[in-house]
């Protein structure tokens, strides 16, 4: 009888530790449903405020009102490409517009066609190739100083590939000029009149992909790349009144290309657009185009082997289109 009540108990005692699992299973079944189920409605929260950002400009900051009515926009190297597409369509959205670069004739024809869109222009001659004492930059400044200047564009850039140690040493100190110290001088000399203005300002920086993939045969122009994206990104942590957007995209149909085009290259109209929409949401990094986002972020992901051999793929193709470029120039 005994021995049938001890059998009984420890039946019991094993009946109720496995209710006590089965509940304890429950419990967490729950609670990873409950964890799944908040990250899911957190990320199809983002989304729809995504969507709705994109599909109601009101609610997207308004860039005149933001950075004010009337005010100036500086872009370097604004007379053809990239740079010529920022002039026309921030001109659109009624800045009026100041170009800095070296071909007197080709900025007046783009002022004459912004000036078609009902805004003020104005254009300064200076070569950043010139630019390597402070005084090149003082004199720029002293034909800006009177114009209440909301956002800057460093777009000015130039690139030669080739083996760095055959590269013409002007060629390389060209680059860096143009590229790092263009976008260092100009933020520099502008940067107290933006962040002491009554309304917002904003500096975008037109660096490259290449500040992320490092290629052989452009080794110059990505370490100067890198450079401008480290500085502005740097400087928008601690930035006083001035949006700070550093852009990062891999190919831009212009003539630094040679004009090309393919399914990986953006065109500057949509590239810019994106710009200008992500400096609308406030962002500090952009890509200018999701496929260059998607690329980055996938190769950033891969072992160093098949990254470096994507880089060797993207200097040799950058050589292909020097030898394009110069083709066409002929
Ligand atoms: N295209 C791409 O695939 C790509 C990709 C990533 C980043 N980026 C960057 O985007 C920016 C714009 O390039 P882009 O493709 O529009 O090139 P682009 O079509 O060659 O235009 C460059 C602009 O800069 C001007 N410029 C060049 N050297 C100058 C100098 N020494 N002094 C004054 N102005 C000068 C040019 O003036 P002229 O009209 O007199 O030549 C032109 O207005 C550059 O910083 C470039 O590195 C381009």
């Amino acid at each position: 009888m005994e021995l049938v009540k001890r059998g009984f108990q420890v039946l019991k005692q094993i009946h109720s530790k496995l209710i006590h699992k089965y509940y304890q299973h429950l419990y967490r079944k729950r609670k990873l449903r409950t964890f799944l189920m908040g990250v899911g409605s957190l990320y199809l929260l983002r989304r729809l405020s995504q969507l709705v950002m994109l599909l109601t400009p009101s609610i997207r900051r308004n860039l005149l009102q933001r950075y004010g009515e009337e005010s100036w926009v500086v872009v370097t190297g604004g007379s053809d490409g990239i740079g010529k597409e920022f002039c026309i369509q921030l001109a659109k959205q009624k800045f009026n517009i100041a170009i800095i670069g070296r071909n007197a004739n080709k900025m007046d024809q783009v002022c004459l066609e912004l000036q078609g869109f009902g805004v003020q222009t104005k254009f300064i001659v200076a070569d950043f190739n010139n630019g390597y004492a402070v005084d090149f930059y003082n004199k720029i400044y002293e034909q800006l100083e009177y114009l209440d200047i909301s956002i800057l564009v460093n777009n000015v850039g130039a690139a030669e590939a080739g083996q760095f140690e055959q590269m013409k040493m002007e060629d390389s100190f060209m680059m860096f000029r143009v590229n790092a110290l263009s976008t260092l001088m100009m933020t520099r000399i502008l940067i107290n009149k933006l962040q002491n203005r009554n309304k917002k300002s904003a500096v975008i920086t037109i660096s490259s992909g290449l500040a992320y993939l490092p290629s052989p045969l452009v080794s110059v122009y990505s370490g100067t790349k890198a450079f401008t994206n480290y500085f502005t990104q740097s400087l928008a942590l601690t930035s006083k009144n001035t949006d700070f957007l550093s852009v990062t995209p891999l190919g831009v149909s212009t003539k630094m290309l040679g004009n090309r085009k393919g399914s990986n290259i953006v065109e500057t109209n949509e590239f810019v657009k994106n710009v200008i929409n992500d400096l609308r949401q406030g962002k500090t990094h952009s890509f200018g185009c999701y496929q260059h986002k998607q690329f980055i972020n996938h190769l950033l992901w891969r072992n160093q082997n098949y990254r470096n051999k994507v880089k060797i793929q993207i200097g040799n193709n950058l050589m292909n289109c020097q030898m394009l470029k110069g083709n066409q120039k002929e």
